[in-house]
C-alpha cells in the first residue's frame, strides 16, 4: 500500500545516519571511561511538559541508551544533565529556571558534569538569551525542531569549552529513525503530527512548535505493528490537534483513515488520542469512533471557555451552541463515551457573566474530569498584548468555584458506576497502598484493585466497588 510518500519536510536519512556515527563516537568516549573508572556514565533527565514532551524525552533516551548511557537516579551522580522544557505556562518556565541556578555549585565542583536543556522553551529568543547571561555554566542549548541533532551537539558539548547553543527556527520538519525507548511496556504514545496552525490568542505552541505537519501512514503504521509484536497494548496518538490530521497531504488521507488502518493491528487492545480541536472534529471521526472496536469511549475535548464572547477572542473559531451541539452530536452516535476538556479560568477581559458561561457549560456537558489552567500571559501571543488582564485574586478566586463545580459532578458520575462491570488494562502497582494495582476502563478511569503480578498488561473484568472524585475501586471478577 503506497499512500502518501515521505515530503521535502523530512530530515534526511543521510543526516540520521550522521547522527547514529555521533552516537557510536560517545558510546566509544563512554565504553574508555567505563573502563577506566569502572562505572557507566548516567544522565539525569527531566521533563517539564505534555506528553508529546514526554515522547521527545523517550527519543532523547533511545539515543543515550545508544550512546551507552544509563538513567542516574538524580543530578548529583550524574555526569548529564539534561532538562526538556514546557513553555505553555509561566510557572513550568519558573521551576526550569529554579532547577538550573540550583546546579551551578554542581557544575562548579565538577566541571565535567553537562547541563543541557531542551524543549518548548528554547524556541523563544529571548529564554535563549536569558540562558546564556544568567546561567553561564549551561553546556548545552537545542530546540524541538532539532532534537534529532543531539548526538551531535552532546558531542561537540563534550568536546568544546564554550557552550553549545542549536536552536532551528524553521517551521519545522519531521524525523524517522531515531531510536526510542520507552518508559511503558504497556502503554505507547505515538505522535502522529506535529505543530499547529490554530493561533488560538492565549497560547504559544504554534510559535515553538512550528506548523502543522503529519507523519506518513506507512511510518506510523510501522510503529504500532511493531509495538503490537512487542506486547503493547494501548496506544495513545498525539498530535496538537490530531483532527486535522492529513490535510498537509495532497490525497485525501484523513484523521478517521489513520484510525481505521490502525484499528487493524494485531496486538493491540485498545487506541486513543490527543487532543483534538473542536472546530475540526468532523462526523467521519465521531463514526470511527463508534464503530472501530479498538477506539475507545474517550474524548479529550478542550473547549477552554463557556461564554462566546471570549471564545471569539481566544480565536477559538466556535461558539457555545456550536460546542453544546457537536457534544449533543458525539453523545447521540456514542451514549457511553466519557468526556475531558481544558478550561483556563481568567482569560484577558473575562467578567462574572463570562465565567458563569463556563460553570454553565461545565453542569450542560458533564464532563468526566477538566484540566482547569489558570490563564498564563505568554509573550508574543496576541492575549498578552490585551489591557484587560484579570487580576490573580479574581482568577483564584474563580478556580477554586470552577473545581468545586466540576469536582462535585466528576464524583456524580462515577457513583454511578457503583456495581457495574468494567474491563480494564491492568497497569502495574497502585501508588495507593491499600489497593496493590492499577488499570483503567475503556473511558480512562483509574481503578485500583487487589490483584497480582500476573494481570499486569491484561484485560481483566472487575466489579467496581467504591468511588472516589478521581479514581475507583474495585475487585477482579474473571481475566
Ligand atoms: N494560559 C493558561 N493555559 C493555557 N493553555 C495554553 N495556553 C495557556 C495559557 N497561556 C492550556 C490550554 C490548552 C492546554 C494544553 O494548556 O487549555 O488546551
Ligand atoms: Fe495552542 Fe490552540 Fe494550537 Fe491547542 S489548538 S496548541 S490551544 S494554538
Amino acid at each position: 500500500m503506497k499512500r502518501n510518500t515521505k515530503n521535502q519536510t523530512h530530515v534526511s536519512e543521510e543526516e540520521i545516519v550522521k547522527q547514529y556515527r555521533f552516537m557510536d563516537l560517545i558510546k566509544e568516549i563512554n565504553a574508555e571511561y567505563e573502563m577506566k573508572s569502572g562505572r557507566k556514565r548516567l544522565v539525569f533527565l527531566q521533563s517539564f511538559g505534555c506528553q508529546m514532551n514526554e515522547n521527545d524525552s523517550e527519543r532523547l533516551w533511545g539515543m543515550l541508551s545508544e550512546m551507552g548511557y544509563c538513567e542516574g537516579k538524580n543530578s548529583e551522580e550524574s555526569d548529564v544533565i539534561i532538562f526538556n522544557t514546557c513553555c505553555v505556562r509561566e510557572n513550568a518556565e519558573e521551576k526550569v529556571y529554579g532547577h538550573l541556578g540550583a546546579l551551578k555549585k554542581q557544575k562548579a565542583d565538577n566541571p565535567e558534569k553537562i547541563i543541557a536543556v531542551c524543549g518548548c522553551m528554547m524556541q523563544q529568543g529571548h529564554v535563549v538569551e536569558t540562558i546564556k547571561k544568567k546561567y553561564r555554566h549551561v553546556g548545552l542549548v537545542f530546540g524541538t525542531h532539532n532534537l534529532y541533532k543531539f548526538p551531535e551537539l552532546l558531542y561537540n558539548a563534550i568536546n568544546e569549552n564554550s557552550p553549545v547553543i542549536d536552536v532551528d527556527e524553521s517551521p519545522g520538519s519531521i524525523t524517522e529513525g531515531l531510536p526510542i525507548e520507552r518508559k511503558d511496556t504497556i502503554k505507547a504514545w505515538v505522535t502522529v503530527m506535529y505543530g499547529c496552525n490554530n493561533f488560538c490568542s492565549y497560547c504559544i505552541v504554534p510559535y515553538v512548535r512550528g506548523r502543522e505537519r503529519s507523519r506518513s501512514i506507512e511510518d506510523i503504521v510501522n510503529e504500532v505493528e511493531e509495538l503490537g509484536r512487542k506486547n503493547y497494548k494501548e496506544i495513545t496518538l498525539l498530535g496538537q490537534n490530531v483532527n486535522s490530521y492529513g490535510k498537509d497531504f495532497a490525497d485525501n488521507t484523513s484523521f478517521a483513515s489513520l484510525l481505521r488502518e490502525l484499528n487493524n493491528i494485531e496486538g493491540i487492545e485498545r487506541i486513543r488520542f490527543l487532543t483534538s480541536h473542536p472546530k475540526d472534529l468532523t462526523e467521519d471521526i465521531i463514526l470511527a469512533m463508534r464503530d472501530l472496536d479498538k477506539l475507545c469511549e474517550h474524548l479529550h475535548l478542550p473547549i477552554q471557555a463557556g461564554s462566546t464572547r471570549i471564545l471569539e477572542s481566544m480565536n477559538r473559531k466556535y461558539t457555545k451552541e456550536d460546542y453544546l451541539n457537536l457534544v449533543g452530536k458525539i453523545r447521540e452516535k456514542i451514549p457511553n463515551i466519557a468526556l475531558t476538556t481544558d478550561i483556563i479560568v481568567g482569560y484577558p477581559g473575562e467578567t462574572e457573566e463570562d465565567f458563569e458561561d463556563t460553570l454553565d457549560v461545565l453542569r450542560k456537558v458533564r464532563y468526566d474530569f477538566a484540566y482547569t489552567f489558570l490563564y498564563s500571559k505568554r509573550t508574543g501571543t496576541p492575549a498578552a498584548k490585551n489591557e484587560n488582564q484579570v487580576s490573580e485574586e479574581v482568577k483564584k478566586a474563580r478556580f477554586e468555584r470552577l473545581l468545586e463545580v466540576q469536582n462535585k459532578i466528576s464524583k456524580e458520575i462515577n457513583d454511578k458506576l457503583l456495581g457495574t462491570t468494567e474491563e480494564i488494562l491492568v497497569e502495574g502497582l497502585s501508588k495507593n497502598s491499600v489497593w496493590n494495582y492499577t488499570g483503567r476502563t475503556r473511558t480512562n478511569k483509574i481503578v485500583n484493585f487487589k490483584g497480582s503480578k500476573e494481570l499486569v498488561g491484561k484485560l481483566v473484568k472487575v466489579k467496581i466497588t467504591g468511588t472516589q472524585t478521581w479514581s475507583l475501586e474495585g475487585e477482579v471478577i474473571s481475566w
